[in-house]
């Protein structure tokens, strides 16, 4: 897949995109990275990208001429699906970072200021935010939605599998998990785990990612239709 990032600060993207398994991926073949400088879409001498708001108000927008002609340009090349960062966006979360892992082409549009002008927002498939806080502009949402749908590329993880277990990829938060030593000031691993039955250790891995999920997030229970008559009966089994 391809991802591209439209911004005034372009520099913002050079580490993140080239370090660990963004920049592996990159390697590898399976993530093309393309940032585009917004300002090289503007025809005056300050390469101006905002102005005063309508109707007054503080702050600047940024103008709709620059997203506009560089959209026209790029999409000129292959369809993209276009990802607008805004806090009035959908709330970005692992399903939405699935359905964009199978896109050919992203092009990311990020912003500064007090947004873009509205008619801006015509422009994109997908609207997100990365929660209810503002942030100063949209580079560090397009790097958090990036990482997430990297990992999740056919091929970029150490194992296909690696991520089918991962926090909410079910609806659930992901089971304890342990390494070495067995037992580290006072607290010991579970003995299932230690026990090479795999069969007890799925069963012991389900029931835990629910109690866990029961005990931290209940609200995402609901919406994966465990009962709480489940969750009991689970807390009163013997784990
Ligand atoms: N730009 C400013 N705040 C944002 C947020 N919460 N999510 C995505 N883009 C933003």
């Amino acid at each position: 897949m391809r991802i591209e990032t439209l911004s005034v600060f372009p520099e913002m993207f050079e580490t993140v995109m080239a370090t660990s398994i963004l920049g592996r991926a990159r390697e590898k073949g399976a993530l093309e990275y393309l940032g585009h400088d917004l300002r090289s879409w503007t025809h005056d001498r300050h390469k101006t990208v905002d102005d005063e708001i309508y109707g007054g108000g503080p702050g600047q927008l940024m103008k709709p001429e620059p997203v506009f002609e560089a959209l026209d340009d790029l999409l000129e090349d292959a369809p993209a699906r276009v990802i607008i960062f805004t806090p009035q966006g959908k709330q970005f979360d692992q399903s939405l970072a699935k359905e964009l892992a199978s896109a050919e082409r992203l092009i990311m549009v990020c912003g500064r200021y007090e947004g873009f002008d509205e008619r801006v927002y015509t422009l994109a498939d997908y609207l997100i935010s990365l929660g209810d806080y503002v942030l100063t502009g949209g580079e560090l949402a397009a790097m958090v939605v990036s990482d997430a749908i990297c990992r999740l590329l056919p091929g970029v993880l150490g194992s296909e599998l690696s991520h089918t277990d991962d926090s909410f990829s079910e609806g659930l938060l992901e089971y304890p998990q342990y390494t070495r030593p067995a037992e580290y000031r006072g607290m010991e691993v579970p003995e299932v785990l230690l026990s090479g039955n795999h069969a007890a250790i799925a069963e012991w891995r389900r029931k835990m990612s629910i109690i866990k999920t029961a005990k931290l997030r209940p609200d995402l229970l609901v919406a994966c239709g465990v009962s709480t008559d489940e969750v009991l009966e689970m807390k009163n089994t013997q784990l």
